[in-house]
C-alpha cells in the first residue's frame, strides 16, 4: 500500500469517522481531517490516527493575519500532522511556514484558488486576472514563500507541474472513478488521470466514505493508481 490515496474523512461525528478509519486499516494510510470535524474534536482524531500509525492531513485552510496564522500553525504542531493547508495568499504563506517552525516534518499546502471560484466570481470580488493566472501566480509565490506544496485539480496540476517541475507538492481533490457518482463535483477526474497529470497525491470522499464497502472502494482506486504509474 502507497500513500498516494488521502480519504477525506468527511462525516458529521468523530465516532463514526473513527470507525471508517478501522474499516479502511490496512487498505489506507492517509487521512484527511477538515473543517467538518475540527470543533467538535478533529485535532484529538488526528492525533490518535497518527499513533496509529497513518499520516494526516489537516485541512484547515487558514486565512487570517499573520500573526493569528503564526500562532494557529504552531497549535497545529501539536498534532505531529503531516500536512496543513493554509489560503495561497503570501503573507498567510510565509505566517504559516514560520508557525510551523517547531514541527519541520509538518508540510504546509497552499489552497491557489477554490475549485467552487469561476472567473466571474474572481471579477466580482475584484481580481484581475482569471483563475488559471492566479493559480499559477500563487504556486509560484508559494514556492517563494517557503510552502511545500499546492492544492490544485488534475487540469492545473498539469500546468503546475510542466512550470515549475518537483517544486511543490501536488494534491489533488476532485476524484470519481468511473465507478462513482459526481455527487456536486463537476469538473472531475479520475484517480489514474490524476496521476497521469502530476498529482503526488489525490483526495478522494464519497468514493470511499460513502461505499457499501469503503475497503473495497480504497483497493479498487489504489490499483488504478498503481496501474496509472
Ligand atoms: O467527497 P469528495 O471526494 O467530493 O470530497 C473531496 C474532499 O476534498 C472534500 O473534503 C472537499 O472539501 C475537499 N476539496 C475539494 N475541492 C477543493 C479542495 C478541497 O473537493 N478544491
Amino acid at each position: 500500500m502507497t500513500d498516494t490515496l488521502i480519504v477525506a474523512l468527511d462525516l458529521p461525528e468523530v465516532p463514526a469517522a473513527r470507525a471508517l478509519a478501522g474499516r479502511l486499516h490496512g487498505a489506507v494510510s492517509f487521512y484527511k481531517i477538515g473543517l467538518q470535524l475540527l470543533p467538535i474534536g478533529g485535532m484529538d482524531l488526528a492525533v490518535e490516527l497518527k499513533e496509529g500509525g497513518a499520516k494526516t492531513f489537516l485541512d484547515f485552510k487558514f486565512h487570517d493575519i499573520p500573526a493569528t496564522v503564526e500562532k494557529a500553525t504552531r497549535t497545529v504542531t501539536r498534532a505531529r500532522a503531516d500536512f496543513l493547508t493554509v489560503h495561497a495568499e503570501p503573507p498567510v504563506m510565509r505566517a504559516a511556514v514560520q508557525g510551523r517552525d517547531g514541527d519541520p516534518h509538518l508540510k504546509i499546502l497552499g489552497v491557489t484558488v477554490l475549485t467552487s471560484y469561476d472567473d466571474a466570481m474572481l471579477a466580482e470580488m475584484g481580481y484581475a486576472c482569471g483563475a488559471r493566472d492566479l493559480v499559477l501566480r500563487r504556486a509560484e509565490q508559494a514556492i517563494k514563500c517557503g510552502a511545500d506544496g499546492v492544492i490544485a485539480s488534475a487540469q492545473e496540476a498539469a500546468e503546475i507541474r510542466k512550470r515549475f517541475g518537483n517544486a511543490l507538492l501536488i494534491v489533488t481533490p476532485g476524484i470519481r472513478p468511473v465507478w462513482s457518482a459526481k455527487d456536486d463535483q463537476s469538473r472531475v477526474v479520475t484517480p489514474a488521470d490524476a496521476i497521469r497529470a502530476g498529482a503526488d497525491h489525490i483526495v478522494v470522499g464519497r468514493p470511499v466514505n460513502a461505499a457499501a464497502d469503503p475497503a473495497a472502494a480504497a483497493r479498487a482506486i489504489n490499483e488504478e493508481i498503481a496501474a496509472a504509474r
